[in-house]
């Protein structure tokens, strides 16, 4: 239940008073109001906010129509049955040509290097991206067909995306720091007919390939014999193409390809950085830029119903195999475009910054969806945060004059390192609202962005949301929410949030347990890609009726929710959840181990690392360079962001009788806290005294 008054004093946090004028709900009254309305009467909450879209046909059926009670059978959500929209006609040419605002910046985009930027209207990205959906319906890409998408953040990004969405094709975007393996497993569990990817590009002072990690993942998938038709490359890095499948090679400087979306050519750096040499194959790589060549501007997008697919995007699964979250069109348009409207309380003439990877669901719907939806004006980043230096962020929001800031409490940690230096070269006046989200914010870290980077006018708004969600479900709006440092705060519009016991009843006040949502809310995801049923037995099987998230949350007496973390197997690294059965069968695939496990260890900028055990095969030595290969192997397997950072000799695990290994003691192990709890159910205790005197030094 929502309160009717928030107090007032203690550690709570408003902003300044400014923030009040003109925000879109002024005060928590208002805020109740709305969400009492938005639970009481979801079809005329999300009817009128439907009305600003645009929709080919209008909805026949019933406004909401769902089932969460697997015992009463399948499982599923429908929205505006019969309703039938284009998601890119809607960010683009609503906003073009019924809002005037053709002109608009709808991308500042800022590459890697300072200086290299450029910016993008709303009437150029939308020829853009109908040259780009030409481009893929005369490939003969069809509505329903899967695309692949891996690239580095550049405009083509958005391009790729929204040609998709404008022909119905179905994007399923893989982070570029993923790797071959973990991208050859996405492509083929939703059997994608195309990839569109860049040649390489420059993460602060590193050269990526991301071509020759692409060919690998396709030599992997005909291994597996799956063949993509195409793979489109964007000419980024400026590299040439190399006949068959070349070593990565550093060629001089040539002369780099023009391209639209291109930024301008950096002096400083044209000089030191490299065009690396593409591994080609003519018979599935084609330019990008030779695509386009001829691509007409124009092009009618294909109507879909409001409940086909528009993305399948992975996240780890706690069982190791990636789930394919798959959202639809029109609630994910509802939703995305809400959210950012309210909770970053957008005005007109607001300059928005998200540095999140699109690679990542807020990617999706806070770099690309919502901004657009709302005709936003946004940065888009290429870099890193301390490249060239830890002030690059403060530089960035001086430069564009950022009014509204969405970033990750690890790069809060990060930059926090670095003191107050940094920051107070720049004067980050244009500042109005902060923004966090992935991980819970340790106080310390939040006093340091509401103080330091906001300098105390900034209100912080902590969103709590998942990949499955789609959008921010539990977290305060600027004027109406005050926030305390650590808590998400308030459920968003549509929102009914519980907490659960171990037996599954709801708590009411004060309370800790497990997180659920009681209604479908617009965005949720509606299947896992190919395998409904691991759908339901994830996300409605513990608690029939209930949403399950994962996460463990506390209700404090003035009805704030405090996320408390992941009550599953779920490690989340720097805002990214793994799994760590995802991690341990990457290690098992080594010649030498014969068991692994892996827990999460607190890491003071992480938030969270991997900290894995493993026991060797007889014959095997645990040196070195086993941890070394140990840690490669899940790069490879995986991705940089899986790399643990402490690998522990475990001759012995700890086993329950039937087998199970007790990842809690683990735990206990690994942070070396030897006041154990509960062990009667180990079958040999002896196991023990070994595992505390190998442990890793810690920090
Ligand atoms: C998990 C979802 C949401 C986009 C990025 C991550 C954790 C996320 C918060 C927050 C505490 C948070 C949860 C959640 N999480 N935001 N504000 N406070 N925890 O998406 O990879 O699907 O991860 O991230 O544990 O379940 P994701």
């Amino acid at each position: 239940m929502i309160p009717d008054k928030i107090p007032v004093g203690g550690d709570i946090y408003y902003g300044a008073a400014e923030i009040t004028k003109g925000a879109h709900v002024p005060n928590f009254q208002k805020y109740k109001e709305l969400y009492l309305h938005s639970i009481q009467n979801p079809e005329e909450f999300w009817g009128k906010i439907a009305k600003e879209f645009y929709w080919k046909t209008p909805q026949t059926g019933s406004f909401l129509d769902y089932n969460f009670d697997h015992t009463k059978g399948k499982v599923y959500v429908k929205l505006m049955e019969g309703a039938t929209t284009n998601i890119c006609y809607n960010l683009l040419d609503r906003n073009v040509y019924d809002k005037k605002l053709g002109d608009k910046i709808a991308f500042y985009w800022e590459g890697n290097d300072p200086g290299d930027s450029m910016e993008i209207t709303y009437k150029g990205l939308l020829q853009q991206v109908c040259k780009f959906a030409n481009v893929l319906r005369a490939q003969g890409v069809k509505k329903g067909d899967r695309i692949a998408i891996y690239m580095p953040m550049i405009i083509e990004l958005v391009v790729a995306m929204l040609a998709c969405v404008r022909i119905g094709a179905i994007h399923s975007i893989v982070f570029a720091g993923f790797s071959s393996e973990s991208l050859c497993e996405r492509i083929l569990d939703s059997r994608c007919t195309f990839l569109v990817t860049a040649d390489g590009f420059y993460r602060g002072d590193k050269l990526i390939n991301l071509k020759q990690v692409v060919d690998e993942a396709l030599r992997k998938c005909r291994e597996r014999n799956f063949h993509v038709r195409k793979c489109i490359v964007v000419k980024h890095n400026g590299g040439t193409e190399e006949a068959g499948e070349a070593e990565t090679s550093i060629t001089p400087e040539s002369p780099p390809a023009k391209r639209p979306c291109q930024g301008k050519d950096n002096e400083e750096t044209k000089n030191t950085h490299h065009k690396i040499q593409v591994p080609w194959n003519a018979d599935v790589d084609v330019w990008w830029h030779e695509l386009l060549k001829e691509a007409s501007d124009e092009c009618e997008p294909e109507w879909c119903k409001t409940e086909d697919p528009l993305f399948i995007l992975y996240t780890s699964g706690s069982t190791g195999k990636p789930k394919g979250v798959q959202h639809t069109i029109g609630g994910y348009l509802l939703y995305t475009a809400t959210t950012f409207k309210y909770v970053f309380n957008y005005q007109p003439d607001d300059i928005y910054w998200c540095t999140a990877d699109i690679g990542w669901i807020t990617g999706h719907s806070y770099v690309t969806y919502g901004p657009l939806a709302n005709g936003a004006t946004s940065v888009m980043f290429e870099g890193i945060p301390t490249y060239p230096d830890s002030s690059r962020f403060w530089e960035v929001i001086d430069k564009y004059k950022v009014t509204t800031f969405y970033t990750a409490p690890t790069a809060i940690r990060l930059l926090m390192k670095f003191g107050d230096g940094p920051v107070k070269r720049f004067s980050r006046q244009s500042l109005k609202i902060l923004g966090t989200v992935g991980e819970p914010i340790n106080p310390e870290a939040w006093h340091w962005y509401y103080t330091v980077i906001g300098n105390g006018r900034c209100p912080i708004m902590d969103t709590f949301w998942q990949t499955e969600t789609g959008g921010h479900m539990i977290t305060p709006l600027p004027a109406a929410i005050p926030q305390k440092p650590g808590s998400a705060t308030f459920p968003f519009f549509g929102v009914v949030p519980a907490i659960l016991n171990e037996s599954g009843e709801e708590l009411e006040g004060e309370a800790e347990g497990y997180l659920v949502f009681k209604k479908p809310w617009p965005s949720i995801m509606r299947t896992v890609y190919g395998n409904h049923e691991r759908f339901e037995t994830i996300y409605f099987k513990r608690f029939p009726g209930y949403f399950v998230t994962g996460d463990g949350c506390r209700r404090d007496r003035d009805g704030y929710y405090w996320i408390t973390g992941r009550i599953d197997d779920m490690v989340n690294v720097s805002g990214h959840l793994l799994s760590t059965a995802e991690v341990e069968s990457a290690l098992i695939e080594h010649a030498a181990v014969a068991e692994a496990a892996v827990v999460s260890h607190p890491h003071p900028v992480k938030g969270e690392s991997l900290y894995c055990f493993v026991t060797l095969k007889d014959g095997h030595e645990f040196t070195n360079t086993v941890v070394t290969e140990l840690k490669n192997q899940v790069r490879e397997k995986i991705g940089p962001i899986a790399t643990p950072d402490y690998i522990q000799n475990a001759p012995g695990l700890p086993k329950t009788r039937s087998g199970k290994i007790m990842r809690r003691i683990l735990r206990k192990v690994a942070r070396n806290e030897e006041d154990l709890g509960d062990v009667s159910t180990l079958a040999d205790e002896s196991v023990i005294d070994e595992l505390f005197s190998n442990r890793c030094k810690t920090t």
